[in-house]
């Protein structure tokens, strides 16, 4: 166990044990299904280029001041995201209702992580799809032989109706996960990343230069990347922000917590742009993995989650070795969405932990069941539960089941909340002289961050808020 010392120099704590084990675990978190699934979407769909540019200077101007101060906070406290909070805030001499703000995350991380697991199920259907098609046809012809379009049509629909079948994917999913968090951050979430990190991007590169060569590259360069300015509409401009946020992991608490366990030594903000770079590198080389196979295949993307569970099954079945790679790209969805969902977990574990005096493991397990019982609810408002819309009485979340409120609830709430918060108290509230000695930041860039949280962030963040609650305001 690597032990870290607190800011107030008594407890020992569990932590990283080095500056890139914290790189891979946060880029661990912010890479999954936001990158893979969401981002090559919406690009797609909302006008490639000037959504690409402006997806990227929000996570420069915005995302990434957030993120930075996020992990500074819990840097700082060296404690779970409420405690590192109070502690920051009690320095600061504001009130500790401040902690508050990562109550609210840890909320939304656990809301998030169950239906989160509920789509990492779905991804465990898929790898046992492909590999049992490699059992019954070899590798070397395209993938799920002998099934009609008709027939493949029907697997994501025939899933989704399913809720016995995904109730025990999601639980095996949230199994998986809970064996690592129960071991604790050197030794449990640490392993994850180390080892399955690279994993997940050998596979991401391998099976990009697959597609640039078997399939349509410079039509999906196109796709992608051609600027449309016309495009960038207000609903547009808000998907991007929000998904920036999303995809780095901001307003639910979790770099807090993944940054508390980082040594004094580590420069936050060279971390913190590292780990931006890499989850944006990630997502732009996941459109390029995608849509040369789903082009070359003559589809088109109908956005969301058909796109990985419809749309690719049926791209992989034309393709050379498609089997092979159906399999690999979903082993390699299966690695991102376990990195992402382990921080996930992390969080209400670490907060429970500090906040009851309570031991990991039994504290993880009872997450987890937590977890699972949510995400089977969730599971089963795609069919026996359709009608149940919890939310129903208030008219953004009207006609939304569990599993699409938990959704929206998060992204259109928790996260903006959470995130404004944290660039206000960094920005306005905590003692200059605590955050100037944790941010790893110098002279004009200093004074650019500063700005930036102080003004961009709040305004941005308060607009994505409101527009966000009356959709209505946005021209089209
Ligand atoms: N960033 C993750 C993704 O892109 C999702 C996530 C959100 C993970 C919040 C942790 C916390 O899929």
């Amino acid at each position: 166990m690597v032990v870290t010392t607190a800011s107030d120099g008594t407890t020992p704590r569990d932590g990283w044990s080095s500056r890139s084990a914290f790189v891979l675990a946060a880029v661990g978190a912010a890479v999954g299904l936001g990158n893979l699934v969401r981002f090559p979407a919406e690009a797609a769909n909302n006008g490639g280029g000037a959504f690409v540019l402006f997806y990227v200077a929000c996570i420069v101007l915005i995302g990434l001041p957030v993120l930075l101060s996020e992990t500074l906070i819990g840097r700082h406290g060296q404690a779970s995201a409420v405690e590192s909070m109070k502690r920051l805030a009690a320095e600061s001499n504001a009130s500790k209702w401040w902690g508050g703000i990562a109550g609210l995350g840890v909320a939304a991380a656990f809301m998030i992580l169950a239906f989160y697991c509920v789509i990492g199920g779905w991804v465990l259907y898929y790898i046992g799809l492909f590999a049992a098609d490699i059992v019954q046809s070899g590798i070397s012809g395209g993938a799920l032989t002998g099934m009609s379009a008709e027939d493949i049509k029907a697997i994501f629909p025939d899933l989704l109706n399913n809720g016995f079948t995904m109730s025990v994917l999601d639980v095996a999913f949230v199994v998986i996960t809970v064996m690592f968090v129960a071991r604790g951050v050197s030794g449990g979430i640490e392993k994850a990343s180390v080892w399955l990190m690279p994993a997940f991007f050998m596979l991401l590169l391998g099976i990009t230069i697959y597609g640039a060569f078997t399939g349509a590259f410079s039509e999906a360069v196109g796709y992608l990347f051609t600027f449309d300015a016309s495009k960038l509409t207000g609903p547009v401009m808000l998907a991007a922000v929000g998904q920036a946020f999303f995809s780095l992991s901001l307003g639910v608490a979790g770099m807090m917590t993944y940054g508390s366990y980082v040594g004094r030594d580590v420069n936050l903000a060279k971390t913190s742009a590292t780990i931006a770079f890499a989850d944006t590198s990630v997502a732009l080389i996941a459109g390029l993995c995608i849509f040369p196979i789903v082009l070359a295949a003559g589809l088109s993307s109908d956005g969301g989650l058909g796109l990985m569970f419809d749309t690719l099954p049926h791209a992989f079945q034309s393709m050379p070795f498609g089997t092979l790679i159906g399999l690999a790209f979903f082993v390699m969805v299966g690695f991102a969405a376990l990195t992402s969902s382990i921080s996930l977990m992390e969080v209400p574990t670490a907060w429970a932990i500090d906040k009851f005096g309570l031991r990991r493991a039994p504290t993880a397990i009872s997450i987890a069941v937590a977890a699972a019982v949510l995400g089977i609810l969730s599971a089963y408002s795609f069919n026996a539960l359709s009608g149940f819309h919890p939310l129903g009485f208030i008219p953004l979340f009207e006609g939304e089941g569990i599993f699409s409120a938990l959704d929206s609830v998060t992204a259109k709430l928790f996260m903006p909340i959470g995130a404004l918060l944290v660039s206000i108290f960094v920005g306005w509230i905590a003692e200059r002289r605590l955050i100037d000695n944790e941010n790893g930041l110098s002279g004009g860039l200093h004074r650019f961050w500063l700005f930036l949280v102080r003004w961009l962030c709040p305004l941005a963040l308060t607009g994505i808020l409101i527009v966000g609650i009356f959709p209505s305001l946005l021209p089209a």
